[in-house]
């Protein structure tokens, strides 16, 4: 088996990965890659044991291992992180949640709208890229005028990760979160003032409150002046709408085209769907399962210890890899098989203290949108090739994918 290659790197996730992990998880599954200097977990157990333990496997000291710049929530110690997503936990209670169900079956049903009587679409530009991005981009208030340059902000950002060492690319990224930083500080001066019913009024309410300003205090021991706080506090805002949209994003996009693709390459799966909607929630977490897209995320190792006989140092960090978790044959029979009615209790969200903060909102999402999409576009398949995916250490990422579907007719 070839493991002479950087498991952090972008480009090493190509067609050859699955079966490495594969390899691995049979053979290796405590992996110290010497090109990385990083131990790489494969196994379910592994990956879920590192996640609930924050004492011995930390994410403060962030969660990607080629960058060590705080993201802020994601990668936050306790009792910190405990503290922050309490509070942007708000904007996600389930009446919210009920809320942005609404707008995003609107959402759902223009973008069908505009494809359905076509006959064929790309899947990735006309669905999977408008649905998540809308909703949030709705989240945090962007006028319709700015969408694409929201999509932008959000593509470039995330294209730095795994591409560290383009100064191209890291540069377009800086640039897109001065950008995004200074246009949501304008929403936050607004909020402010004219608080609505979103989740922006929410988090600047709770600024308000002093929770924020709270947290400046633990940061800053010794700044007493309240403009400093006021102005900390808004850096705080800024880099939760940063995460939302860079966690929020990509990876429900890619949950949806992988989704799609899971069920145009199993049509007795997807039948069973179209017979019985009631199964679509089990079928959207073995989509998450399979798919998994978040392809990994690290820990740093906190004291010398032990992991399925290896050793592990102080300060050493660990990938874990959730594709990898979720086809383990310890945990699902038959793990390459897409099976509707598994309803899986995988690790596609994490596990633990940093468990995915919007798992409950990306799973509305994909319940509605493949309710939709099996409802009105039923037949759909793969036209011109099918899915043309983009190797990334991060989020699984399909660039397009050419679909044709029996067109819709327009209601008289
Ligand atoms: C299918 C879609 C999604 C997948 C597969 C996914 C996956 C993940 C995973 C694996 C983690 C755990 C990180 C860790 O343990 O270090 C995570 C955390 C997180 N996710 Fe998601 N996510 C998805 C959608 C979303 C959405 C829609 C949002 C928000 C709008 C979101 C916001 C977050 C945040 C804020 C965290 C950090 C939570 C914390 O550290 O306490 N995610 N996600």
């Amino acid at each position: 088996m070839d493991l002479d290659i950087r498991f952090t790197d972008s480009e090493s996730w190509d067609a050859s990965m699955p079966e490495r992990l594969r390899w691995l998880r049979e053979n290796d599954p405590v992996h110290w890659s010497g090109h990385d200097d990083i131990w790489v977990v494969t196994k379910y157990a592994d990956v879920s044991a590192i996640s609930k333990n924050q004492k011995l496997f930390s994410s403060a000291e962030g969660v990607r291992p080629d960058k060590r710049i705080k993201i802020g929530l994601i990668d936050e110690g306790e009792p910190r992180h405990g503290n922050l997503r309490r509070l942007i936990n708000r904007g996600f209670t389930p009446r919210m949640v009920a809320k942005l169900e609404e707008i995003f079956l609107r959402i759902t049903t223009e973008a069908i709208d505009a494809v359905a009587e076509r006959g064929e679409c790309d899947f990735v530009d006309d669905i999977a890229v408008p649905l998540p991005l809308l909703l949030i981009a709705e989240m945090i208030g962007i006028r319709r005028e700015d969408h694409d340059r929201f999509h932008q902000w959000s593509d470039r950002m995330i294209a730095a990760d795994g591409n560290a060492d383009d100064p191209v690319v890291t540069a377009a990224a800086g640039q897109a979160f001065f950008e995004y930083s200074t246009y949501v500080t304008e929403i936050i001066e607004d909020r402010r003032k004219n608080p609505r019913d979103d989740l922006v009024s929410i988090l600047t309410g709770a600024k308000d409150e002093g929770m924020l300003v709270q947290f400046d205090k633990e940061m800053m021991p010794g700044m007493e002046t309240g403009e400093e706080y006021e102005s900390l506090a808004n850096d705080e805002l800024i880099m939760m709408l940063v995460i939302l949209l860079v966690a929020g994003n990509e990876t429900t996009r890619n949950g949806i085209s992988g989704g799609m693709q899971l069920l145009i390459e199993n049509p007795a799966e997807r039948q069973k769907l179209i017979d019985d909607p009631g199964l679509i929630p089990s079928a959207v977490e073995e989509m998450v399962r399979m798919v998994s897209p978040v392809n990994s995320f690290s820990r740093t190792v906190t004291r010398d210890t032990e992991l399925r006989g290896k050793r592990l140092r102080e300060g050493q960090r660990v990938l874990m890899i959730y594709p990898s978790a979720n086809r383990d044959a310890d945990v699902f029979d038959e793990p390459d098989t897409f099976r509707v009615e598994r309803n899986p209790q995988h690790l596609g969200f994490g596990i633990g203290t940093h468990f995915c903060l919007g798992a409950n909102l990306a799973r509305m999402e994909m319940r509605v949108a493949f309710r939709e999409l099996l409802r009105r576009l039923p037949d759909m398949e793969y036209a011109a090739g099918g899915p043309v995916l983009k190797p990334s250490a991060l989020v699984r990422t399909c660039l397009h994918m050419q679909v044709r579907f029996t067109p819709e007719r327009r209601a008289a």
